[in-house]
């Protein structure tokens, strides 16, 4: 299969998380005879130094024109506390995602039996944690008029939801669902807002059209709650969009890593992928981040191909790593391999023909002098 891919490697860690993934990308398409074609795009803070602009337009033409978008991350600490600042990397992202109407974002929560000592929860909390959430991602209070007002002592960022906007994602919701344990959770703030009981309502009115999935609703704060308390009762989340980028930071703690999850946006043309940590620029251009989340944001956009076998082989593979010890300093601090060879690992791992050359002693202990 032939497929053409933007990369837009972003700000911070972007570049170095990213480049694994087209090296693990580039193993998965020799292995499986595919043709993957990358043009690169600029965005972010990356792009605002070279053209002034945080979403050139090239980038979004380039966009347009490709199957899929992968993405490292946006963000650099010049722009956080600066809050006069007039052009700001995250305008690009979100701009790309309204031109390119992405308007669900799916965050898969999962936790690894090896690493649930890095949760901050006790381990009877983590077993069977396997949700994932659906974060409306291109409406909201992110999007409605923005107000400051000539004093400068009032402001205001309304939040607003049509009716459209709500079913499409709750389609893509429900949908999967059925495809899992059948049970979603609207999480909303209807005993205030009056966007969330447009929510519910909405959600209430196709919910018949599911009739094996199983609904409930639950305030966001009791939500934040019960992600803690007992993360396990969750199957498929589907939030509005500030609840959705509140409750996935929070959902992440729980897997051990920021470093590890992966996201997918998708809409009516095509897809973007993206780990979901930022730009993490302390760790940039130290060859120390986890390029996890990229890697399984990249086994997202091959499933999104349809190429599910090869999906799986990344999962496999990642799985592999993550098992036999080799992770990355944010996993284990005193004990760690480099962003570069935890994605060669993974990269030969998808390479290699048989499970047994996959697990050779001799390249373990040839890997082990890599670390510090
Ligand atoms: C995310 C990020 C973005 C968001 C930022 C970078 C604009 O936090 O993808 O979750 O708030 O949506
Ligand atoms: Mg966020």
């Amino acid at each position: 299969m032939i497929k053409n891919i933007t990369i837009i490697l972003g700000d911070g860690i972007g570049p170095e998380v990213t480049k694994q993934s087209i090296n693990v990308l580039n193993a998965v398409a020799r292995r499986f005879r595919h043709n993957f074609h990358y043009n690169y795009g600029l965005m972010g803070a990356d792009a605002i130094d070279k053209t002034g602009n945080p979403l050139p337009d090239e980038t979004l033409q380039l966009c347009l024109k490709s199957d899929a978008i992968l993405f490292g991350a946006i963000g650099h600490p010049k722009y956080d506390n600066d809050p006069s600042a007039k052009v700001r990397p995250e305008q690009g992202l979100l701009k790309l995602r309204k031109e390119l109407e992405l308007f669900a974002n799916i965050r898969p929560v999962a936790t690894y039996p090896a690493l649930h000592h890095l949760s901050p929860l006790k381990t009877d909390r983590l077993q069977d944690v396997d949700f994932v959430i659906f974060r409306e991602l291109t409406g909201g209070i992110y999007f409605g008029a923005k107000h400051l007002s000539e004093d400068k002592t009032q402001a205001s960022d309304d939040c607003i939801y049509s009716k459209g906007e709500i079913e499409r994602v709750s389609h893509l919701a429900f949908q999967q669902a059925q495809k899992r344990r059948k049970h979603l959770t609207l999480v909303d703030k209807a005993n205030v807002l009056e966007t969330s009981r447009l929510w519910r309502s909405v959600v209430q009115e196709i919910a018949p059209q599911y009739p094996d999935v199983r609904v409930d609703y639950m305030f966001v704060d009791n939500a934040a709650m019960q992600i803690i308390i007992n993360p396990k009762q969750f199957d498929v989340v589907l939030t509005e969009n500030m609840f959705g980028d509140i409750i996935s930071d929070e959902a992440s703690v729980l897997s051990g890593s920021l470093g590890l999850l992966p996201s997918a946006s998708v809409g009516t043309k095509l897809a973007l992928f993206e780990p979901i940590h930022g730009s993490y620029p302390q760790a940039a251009g130290k060859d120390i981040a986890n390029p996890i989340g990229s890697i399984l944001s990249a086994a997202m956009m091959l499933d999104y191909f349809e190429m599910h076998e090869e999906a799986a082989l990344v999962r496999q593979a990642v799985e592999w790593t993550i098992e036999n010890g080799f992770v990355t300093k944010d996993i284990d601090p005193s004990n760690f391999y480099f962003t570069t060879t935890i994605g060669e690992m993974i990269s030969d791992f998808i390479s290699s023909t048989s499970q047994q050359e996959q697990v050779n002693p001799g390249h373990v202990q040839l890997r082990k002098s890599t670390i510090i």
